[in-house]
């Protein structure tokens, strides 16, 4: 195609989409969830410790291919001649599908509990069969609908005018949603247990392998990595703006959204009587279950249950259309479809896909059952598929780019990272750990070992290492976060402006 590629607008512009894509269900359903299930802090040490020596890998990796080849994901992997590279990359096109498909059926749920909320629908019921029967109604059908045309309508207008400003506008809007129903979930009488549970850790749990391995498929989950979406965004990324830097500008600040999750919910959950449900068998309906009678009971109900829902809405689409986009992206750079086309064809595609989702939740009969097909898709793609893709990025860039792939991570980087370490890192350290995992999922999957019960608690009562934890936590993400951002975007500016203007000798 000679048509000039398009690129992100403003550098900040490219992290709020980054971080769009980033944040999502997985911060604020999919993170507590497993938190919850599996002790709360025990469980942030594998996370932090796979996030960072991992996932962040993973996604330069995924920015490289796609800034190196300024392809979608099938023509990247042709063009570094990976082998059998057009099949292994026509899985970041078609994969999409499978996510999208049932990602954006939660989406639409999501949706419609804004109005169950601030209309009161499920005050004074049952709110598990409040959920099940809305399963079973119209209404999941024309939500659905809402959903698909919503990120379609965005997408059609293309990366700047659609992509970078949605993200521009929703995701600070949701961080200050965000922090508004953390701050009333904290404030709650009796909301210390919650804050306990989440920030002390229970070191016996770390000997675990289940939950390493669900760590791992959640930091490649949450990172929006293996789809093919990271590697898109990346290939609209400038050639002046440094990856390192960038990367952990946007991983903190996706952790420190879902990290605000967790106090949004877990305090409030422990004040008003559901602590007993957090890592037992109904913490995967947290969203739609528990958090509903949270809100039921929490003065301000209506208001914060409404907030959390349209926060929710905001990460959810802005992730969505990350998963859609590697279509659009391939029939415009490969087939030469116009960008809108591209945009409504795969809408309806997505939308009939969509369907059985719905129609299990209509035809089955009682909760389990109406989510079966879901989670079963669930567990594929986000155990499966997406670890799997992910390596294969990681591969591509070590062992098949050569120095060109190390190079363009440090392309324009302020701080370089130094090629020895880096190259052992990504192309011997990161496979390894992830192979180790992935065997252990295998002999989990055959039974070989078996799944223990939820990490267990016992309240004792905030203990200064909670204090100690939750602060070094907090500092952690959110001072990452503040500081890589400011940096990237404060500092690397100055210096190219500096540059263009003659005055930075340093290199
Ligand atoms: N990261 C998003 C979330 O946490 C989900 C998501 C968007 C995703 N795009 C993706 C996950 C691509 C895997 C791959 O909700």
């Amino acid at each position: 195609m000679t048509k000039k590629r398009e690129t992100w607008k403003s550098h900040w512009g490219m992290i709020a989409a980054m971080i769009g894509t980033a944040i999502g269900l997985g911060n604020i359903w999919r993170f507590p969830y497993l938190c919850g299930k599996y002790g709360g802090a025990t469980f942030l040490i594998p996370y932090v410790i796979l996030l960072l020596g991992v996932a962040m890998f993973a996604m330069m990796c995924e920015w490289v291919l796609g800034r190196h080849t300024k392809r979608d994901p099938l023509g990247a992997f042709d063009k570094i001649k990976f082998p059998f590279g057009r099949d292994i990359g026509a899985w970041g096109i078609v994969g999409p599908f499978f996510l999208y498909s049932y990602y954006i059926v939660v989406t639409s749920w999501v949706i419609f509990f804004i109005f169950a909320s601030l209309e009161g629908l499920y005050f004074g019921k049952d709110t598990g069969w409040y959920f099940a029967s809305f399963l079973g109604s119209k209404w999941v059908f024309l939500v659905h609908i809402a959903a698909v045309a919503i990120t379609s309508s965005i997408l059609a207008m293309g990366v700047q005018k659609g992509i970078e400003r949605a993200c521009k506008i929703m995701i600070p809007t949701l961080f200050v949603l965000l922090v508004i129903v953390a701050i009333r979930s904290v404030t709650l009488p009796g909301a210390r247990e919650g804050i306990e549970f989440y920030m002390r850790p229970r070191w016996e749990g770390l000997l675990r392998p289940e939950i390493w391995m669900a760590a791992l498929g959640q930091v490649f989950f949450t990172l929006s990595l293996g789809m093919g979406a990271m590697l898109i965004y990346g290939s609209y990324m400038k050639d002046e703006w440094g990856i390192p830097m960038n990367a952990l500008s946007v991983t903190m600040g996706n952790t420190s959204a879902s990290i605000l999750a967790g106090f949004a919910i877990f305090p409030a959950a422990f004040a008003l009587g559901f602590g007993n449900v957090i890592g037992g068998a109904e913490s995967i309906g947290l969203t739609f279950i528990v958090l509903p009678k949270v809100f039921e009971v929490m003065p301000g109900g209506h208001l914060f249950g409404g907030l959390f829902f349209i926060l929710l809405t905001f990460g959810a689409i802005s992730s969505a259309i990350s998963i859609q986009e590697p279509a659009i992206a391939w029939l415009a750079d490969e087939v030469g479809w116009p960008r809108k086309k591209g945009a409504f064809f795969t809408g309806a595609v997505l939308w009939l896909m969509g369907l059985p989702f719905i129609f299990n939740g209509f035809v089955a009969g009682g909760l389990g059952m109406k989510l079966a097909l879901l989670s079963k898709m669930d567990v594929i793609i986000g155990q499966l598929a997406i670890p799997v893709f992910g390596m294969l990025a990681i591969i591509a860039v070590g062992y098949f780019m050569g120095n060109r792939g190390f190079d363009e991570m440090n392309k324009n980087a302020r701080i370089k990272l130094s090629h020895t370490p880096l190259k052992f890192w990504v192309r011997a350290i990161v496979p390894i750990f992830m192979a180790i995992l992935f065997v252990l999922t295998l002999l989990k999957a055959t039974g070989v070992i078996h799944e223990g019960e939820g990490v267990g608690f016992t309240p004792v009562g905030i203990t200064p290492i909670t204090i100690f934890a939750m602060a070094f936590i907090c500092i952690l993400f959110w001072g990452g976060f503040i500081y890589a951002t400011a940096r990237v975007l404060i500092i690397e500016k100055d210096k190219h402006r500096r540059r263009k203007l003659g005055l930075h000798h340093s290199r």
